[in-house]
C-alpha cells in the first residue's frame, strides 16, 4: 500500500474516540520495528522523523524511499502516513515536495502572527499536494533534538485561530513534556484540553510527549479529543535496554553474535513490542 496522509486515519481516530501512535524513527531496525508492530496489530500507523533523525538516516529523500520501499519488502497492508516533526518551515516544504505524507510546521518558537502566516502557507502548499499538516500552539516542555520549549499551557483563544487557517490537526501545550516526567509533574491539564476541544470544532488534537504518561490520563486525553500520540523517547529505552542485556549476558562475544544483524535484534523487538502495546493502549488495534 502507497503511504497516505494522516488527514482519513486522525478524522476516523477523533470520531471513533481512539488516536493513532506517532512512532519516531531513525534508522533501518526502527522502521521496520515500527512497521511490524502496526502491521501484527492490524492497525494504522504514523512513523515520524525529526529533522535531526532524518538528517542521521541521510536526508529526508532517503526516508521516503525507506519507508516506501519497506512496505513493499515487508508486505505491509495497513495505512502508514510519513510525518516530519517539529519541522521548521523550510523543511516542513521541503518533505512536501520530496513526499512526506504529512508534515508539522512548528512555529510555536516564533511570535504567533508568525506562526500563523506561516501556518497558512505551509496548509496551501501541502494541501495542493494532498499532505496533511499539523501546527503547535504553546509550546511543549522540555527538549528534543535540540528543540527546546519551556512547557506551557495554550491559549484557547490561539488554538481556534490557528484550527481555522485549515490545519488538519492541532498539537497544543497541556502540560506534556518530552522526555521522561520529573516526579513532581503535576499531569496533564484537562481543563485546559476541554476548553481547546470546545471551540476547535472536532479537530484532532495531537498529543505530544507521549512517553510516561499514565495510562489513565492517555485514555482521558483520548476521551476529549486527543486523536494523535507521539511516542519516542520509550522505544529508545527499551532499545538501549535490550541492547544493554545482550551485551552484558556476552552473547556479542557468542559465535557470530557480534553480527549486526543479531546485535541489533533484540533491542528492534524490543521497539515492535513496545509499539504493539502502545497501540492497545490507543485503541487503534484492528482499526487498519
Ligand atoms: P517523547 O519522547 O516524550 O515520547 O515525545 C515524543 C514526541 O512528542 C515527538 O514529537
Amino acid at each position: 500500500m502507497a503511504l497516505v496522509s494522516a488527514t482519513e486515519m486522525l478524522k476516523k481516530a477523533r470520531e471513533g474516540k481512539y488516536a493513532i501512535g506517532a512512532f519516531n524513527t531513525n534508522n533501518l531496525e526502527w522502521t521496520k520495528a515500527i512497521l511490524k508492530g502496526a502491521q501484527e496489530s492490524n492497525s494504522p500507523v504514523m512513523i515520524q522523523t525529526s529533522m535531526g533523525a532524518a538528517k542521521y538516516m541521510g536526508g529526508y529523500q532517503l526516508c521516503v524511499h525507506l519507508v516506501e520501499d519497506l512496505i513493499e519488502s515487508m508486505g505491509i497492508t495497513v495505512p502508514v502516513a510519513l510525518h516530519l516533526d517539529h519541522g521548521e518551515y523550510e523543511d516542513a516544504l521541503k518533505c512536501i515536495e520530496l513526499g512526506y505524507t504529512s508534515v508539522m510546521y512548528d512555529g510555536s518558537h516564533h511570535p504567533f502572527d508568525k506562526n500563523l502566516e506561516e501556518a497558512k502557507d505551509v496548509v496551501a502548499k501541502a494541501h495542493a499536494k494532498g499532505v496533511s499538516v499539523e501546527c503547535e500552539v504553546g509550546s511543549i516542555g522540555g527538549e528534543e533534538d535540540g528543540i527546546i520549549g519551556s512547557g506551557e499551557l495554550a491559549d484557547p483563544a490561539e488554538c481556534k485561530q490557528m484550527s481555522d487557517t485549515g490545519i488538519d490537526f492541532l498539537a497544543a501545550g497541556i502540560g506534556n513534556i518530552h522526555g521522561s516526567y520529573p516526579e513532581n509533574w503535576t499531569g496533564l491539564s484537562f481543563d485546559t484540553l476541554k476548553a481547546i476541544a470546545d471551540v476547535t470544532d472536532g479537530k484532532p488534537l495531537v498529543l505530544h510527549g507521549g512517553s510516561g504518561i499514565p495510562l489513565e490520563q492517555v485514555q482521558k486525553a483520548i476521551s476529549l479529543g486527543v486523536s494523535k500520540i507521539n511516542v519516542n523517547t520509550e522505544c529508545q529505552e527499551v532499545f538501549a535496554a535490550a541492547t544493554r542485556k545482550y551485551i552484558e549476558e556476552g552473547k556479542d562475544l557468542e559465535g557470530k553474535g557480534f553480527d549486526p544483524r543479531k546485535l541489533l535484534e533484540p533491542g528492534t523487538t524490543a521497539v515492535t513490542e513496545l509499539v504493539k502495546q502502545r497501540i492497545e493502549w490507543f485503541g487503534s488495534k484492528g482499526k487498519a
